[in-house]
């Protein structure tokens, strides 16, 4: 069995999570609306998660709506003290799956209810704020005041530990960390979506742990003949390799791929001990630079 610890550990503000852990968005149904395909499956996803040690999941009370924390409790409860997991609050789903933003005090508040109530627990390791400016997709500028001072409001309350700040440009970082703490950002980034290259330098230099979202490219899996080509010569797969190139790319990177598949799941930890060396991250860097 793979040894995840041979990535190394991050902290999440007190908390020390191993650099591979576990997206559940994949745990819901197609296009992240109502129950799996295979409940049973995805049950197994987490279980062998567990078997290999992840200590760190993410999810959100909107995927499905509710579908994927209550698979989470049904898998993991009562929970092993030393598993953070982080959910995000900020959008609410239409009945027709569509993703709409919901950041008034009240929408937030109402997020927290869902998730301590569907996840089982009396108070939420992480809640990433989840920003939906501009057309909703990547970071848009405009101040996150309001719903950050919100959401600190119940972390005073303790019923949040620990705020971290989803979809965000470099400008609303600074801005949340007048505010409040922030443990970590969660943006998209992989090898072929390198927007935030110096953000993830700033918040290396500030101590502030990176996750980034669809780190395999998310609902079109990453494809490219570069990619192809240096896991041929090293003998792993493209996914392992692109999760593997994440890992050295900078020491506050947590990964948290997202898969159905538990055969998926062994395939993507194994990255932990995948040495890539400088001619292969030359070769990689190449890619998206
Ligand atoms: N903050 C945000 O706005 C935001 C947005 C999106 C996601 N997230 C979080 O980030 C996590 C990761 O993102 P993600 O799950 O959307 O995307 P991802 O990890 O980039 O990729 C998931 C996709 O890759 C496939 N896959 C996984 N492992 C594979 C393998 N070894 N070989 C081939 N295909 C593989 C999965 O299909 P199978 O199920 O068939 O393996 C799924 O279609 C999510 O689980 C969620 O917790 C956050």
């Amino acid at each position: 069995m793979t040894d995840i610890g041979k990535a190394g550990t991050y902290w999440l503000c007190d908390r020390s999570v191993k650099r591979i852990g576990y997206g559940a968005m994949q745990l819901a149904g197609p296009g992240v609306f109502g129950p799996p395909r295979d409940r049973d499956a995805a049950l197994a996803v987490l279980r062998a998660a567990m078997e290999a040690g992840v200590d760190h999941i993410d999810t959100s009370d909107f995927y499905g709506p509710h579908v994927t924390n209550q698979i989470i409790r049904e898998a993991l409860s009562p929970y092993p003290q030393e598993l953070t997991i982080v959910t995000k609050v900020g959008a609410r789903r239409g009945a027709d799956g569509s993703w709409n933003a919901a950041i008034s005090a009240a929408d937030l508040e109402a997020a927290v209810d869902d998730n301590l109530r569907n996840l089982g627990v009396e108070a939420l390791d992480v809640v990433n704020l989840r920003i939906m400016f501009g057309d909703g997709h990547g970071p848009a500028e405009g101040s996150i005041e309001a719903p950050l001072t919100a959401l600190a409001t119940l972390r005073q309350r303790g019923l949040v530990r620990h705020v971290g700040l989803s979809n965000v440009t470099s400008a609303q970082v600074a801005e949340g960390r007048r505010i409040t703490t922030i443990a970590c950002v969660q943006n998209q980034y992989n090898l072929v979506h390198r927007e935030d290259d110096a953000l993830i330098d700033e918040l290396a230099a500030a101590g502030i742990a990176y996750v980034p979202f669809f780190p395999l490219g998310g609902f079109t899996p990453l494809q490219s003949s570069g990619l192809d080509a240096v896991a041929a010569r090293i003998g792993a797969t493209p996914m392992q390799v692109a999760l593997a190139w994440l890992l050295q790319r900078a020491p506050n990177i947590l990964l948290i791929p997202g898969t159905s598949s538990t055969a998926h799941f062994r395939e993507n930890i194994a990255a932990a001990e995948l040495a890539l060396s400088a001619a292969d991250l030359a070769e990689l860097g190449a890619i998206g630079g």
